[in-house]
C-alpha cells in the first residue's frame, strides 16, 4: 500500500490491520473482518501479509510504523507473537501461544490467543457436539495444538489425550498443562485405549494433503471428527474421516469465523454476528459470493 492510499485511509477513519503467518494468500480473515466491520458499521482496512517464521517482531514494527492497530496470527507464528508481546491475557498465558495481537495507547503489545474460544463455540453451539464427559483425542503439539487445550478443558472433559509425530513435543505439552490437569499422551498413529467421541486435527497435516495414519474401526458411528485446517473443498483429513465412515466430519471454517469474532471483540469493543458470515462463506465455497 502506498503512502496516497494510507492517507487516504486515514481520513476515512479506516482503522488498520492484517492477518500475518506464511503461506497466508489463501486467509479469508481480510473477508471475515470486512464483514463484521459493514455489520457493525466499523470502517477498517485488513490486509494479509506474508511472514517468515522468526521475522515477526521486524513485521509488526513496519506494520505499526504505518499506523497498523492489530495483527491477527496464523502458522507458523502463534509461539513467536506469545514470545514477544510484553502483555499476554490470561487465556494467551494458559496456551504459551497467541493468535491476535494489538497495542496499547503506551506503544504495548498485547497477546491473546482466541482460537479455543473459537473452536469449542463452533464445536458446541454451530455442531452441537457439548465436550463435557466425551473424551478428546488431539493431533498434533504445535502453537494450534497448544492454543485450542485449555478451552478443551474448560469443558470438562472426561479424558484428553495429545498424539504428535514427534513424542518429545506432545510430553512438553503434557508438562506444560500438568498443574491444570492430567493430559494423556498416546503414541502417534495410535487410538487411545478408550476409543474417544473426538479427533481434533490441530497438525498441518491437511496444508500438504497429508492424513494422519490412523486405523479407524469400521463402525465409528459416534465419532466426531474435526479438522482445525479449512479449505475450498473437503481438507486432507475431512475426507480421509469421511472415507473411514465418520458421517460428524467437520473443517475450521466455523472456527476461523468465531475466532475472528472474538479477535473483532478485543480490538473494536463489539461483537458481531457470525452465524450470516458462516454460511455466506459457504455458499461461496459452492459458487455463491460473500454477501
Ligand atoms: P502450528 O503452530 O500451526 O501448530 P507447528 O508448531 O509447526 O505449527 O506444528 C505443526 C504440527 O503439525 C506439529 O504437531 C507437527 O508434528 P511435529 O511436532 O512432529 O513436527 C505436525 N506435523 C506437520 N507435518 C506433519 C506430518 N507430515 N506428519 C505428522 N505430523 C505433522
Amino acid at each position: 500500500m502506498n503512502n496516497s492510499s494510507e492517507a487516504r485511509e486515514a481520513v476515512a477513519g479506516r482503522r488498520k490491520f492484517c492477518v500475518v503467518g506464511q503461506p497466508i494468500s489463501h486467509s479469508k480473515s481480510p473477508q471475515i473482518h470486512q464483514a463484521f466491520g459493514e455489520q457493525l458499521g466499523i470502517p477498517l482496512s485488513y490486509e494479509r501479509l506474508e511472514v517468515a517464521a522468526g521475522n515477526l517482531r521486524e513485521a509488526i514494527k513496519t506494520f505499526r510504523a504505518r499506523n497498523g492497530r492489530g495483527l491477527n496470527v496464523t502458522i507458523p507464528l502463534k509461539e513467536e507473537a506469545f514470545a514477544l508481546a510484553d502483555e499476554k491475557t490470561a487465556r494467551a498465558g494458559a496456551a504459551g501461544a497467541a493468535n491476535t495481537l494489538w497495542f496499547t495507547d503506551d506503544g504495548r503489545t498485547v497477546a491473546d490467543n482466541t482460537d479455543g474460544a473459537g473452536l469449542v463455540r463452533d464445536l458446541e453451539v454451530n455442531h452441537g457436539f457439548l465436550l463435557s464427559s466425551k473424551r478428546v483425542l488431539v493431533l498434533g503439539a504445535g502453537g494450534a495444538a497448544r492454543g485450542v487445550i485449555p478451552a478443551l478443558l474448560e469443558r470438562n472433559p472426561l479424558g484428553l489425550w495429545v498424539s504428535n509425530r514427534t513424542m518429545s513435543r506432545a510430553k512438553e505439552l503434557q508438562d506444560f498443562f500438568a498443574a491444570q490437569s492430567a493430559l494423556q499422551v498416546c503414541p502417534w498413529g495410535q487410538l487411545p485405549e478408550i476409543f474417544p467421541d473426538l479427533i481434533v486435527n490441530a497438525t498441518s497435516l491437511s496444508l500438504s494433503g497429508g492424513v494422519p495414519g490412523l486405523c479407524l474401526p469400521t463402525d465409528c458411528d459416534a465419532l466426531t471428527c474435526y479438522d482445525m485446517a479449512y479449505a475450498d473443498v473437503d481438507t486432507a483429513f475431512v475426507s480421509w474421516a469421511k472415507s473411514a465412515g465418520v458421517v460428524r466430519a467437520f473443517d475450521g471454517l466455523g472456527m476461523l469465523v468465531e475466532q475472528a469474532a472474538e479477535a473483532f471483540y478485543q480490538w473494536h469493543g463489539r461483537r458481531p454476528e457470525t452465524q450470516t458470515i458462516i454460511a455466506a462463506l459457504r455458499s461461496e465455497r459452492h459458487g455463491g459470493a460473500l454477501q
